[in-house]
């Protein structure tokens, strides 16, 4: 049965959705993909680093509970670093992460889709397992483009389905009967976490969205899988 809310049920949908599982977000993950997430991140950090050698200003979109916020940090420790979110109790549930930025990482509220900061403010930007909770695609993809100055650096996580049969339907299986139950028994939320398969299968497959991120005025777009092409993180440059 489908979880999915109607496009203009959907921003009220999905912030309510993780108010509920704020608490109990950071351990489903690491459960969820075998403590591979953090590697992912630290991944996409790598890539966009460089961006930054001189300090200056990173920003995480759709931030969720920070995880990136501390990362970003290690990785370009004069950097400020600023993460942004429409749902506040996912914030707070991620406050220690933003301690761990010693005095250089800041929340700020907001929504993706009409980022509160001025044309060209940051270096570089991460966005991990957001854009598939925006209303608007395209528009979140312009958003972030619009606040990197120019020859700053995006990376983009989002799920992504594996192409041979044979992962697929272990995937398909994995993420649409194991998850939901981990979700049930670790977060007591099934429902939110029915809705993460059903909201990936509407996803743009990777080349998709490499297209989708040209569009939006990104150069060099390319992008690698990770997880047995469960996941991809594309890169890109403004
Ligand atoms: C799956 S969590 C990802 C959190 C974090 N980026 C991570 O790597 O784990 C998705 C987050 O996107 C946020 N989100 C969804 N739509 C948003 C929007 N339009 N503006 C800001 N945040 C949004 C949700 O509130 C949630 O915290």
């Amino acid at each position: 049965m489908s979880v999915l809310p109607t496009l203009d049920q959907k921003p009220d949908y999905v912030n309510r959705m993780f108010s509920a599982i704020a608490g109990r977000y950071d351990l489903l993950n690491r459960v969820m993909t075998f403590g591979l997430d953090q590697s992912w991140r630290r991944l996409a950090v790598r890539y966009v680093q460089s961006a930054t050698s001189g300090g200056r200003r990173a920003l995480d979109v759709a931030t969720g509970t920070g995880d990136f916020l501390p990362l970003l940090h290690r990785a370009m420790p004069t950097a400020q670093v600023v993460g942004v979110d429409f749902c506040l109790p996912m914030m707070q549930a991620g406050l220690s992460k933003v301690d761990a930025t010693e005095g250089t990482g800041a929340y700020v509220g907001g929504d993706a889709l009409r980022l509160p900061f001025p044309d060209e403010t940051f270096d570089a930007i991460t966005t991990g397992f957001g854009m598939r909770n925006v209303v608007d695609l395209a528009g979140a993809l312009r958003e972030m483009q619009r606040v990197t100055k120019p020859g700053g650096r995006l990376a983009c996580l989002e799920v992504a389905r594996p192409d041979s049969a044979l992962l697929r339907f272990g995937h398909r299986f994995y993420f649409t009967r194991v998850v939901p139950l981990i979700g049930a028994l670790l977060g007591g939320n099934a429902e939110a976490y029915t809705y993460l398969p059903q909201s990936a299968e509407q996803f743009p497959p990777p080349d998709q969205l490499r297209n989708l991120l040209k569009a939006a005025g990104w150069s060099n777009v390319r992008y690698q899988l990770l997880g047995l092409g469960a996941v991809a993180v594309h890169i890109a440059e403004k």
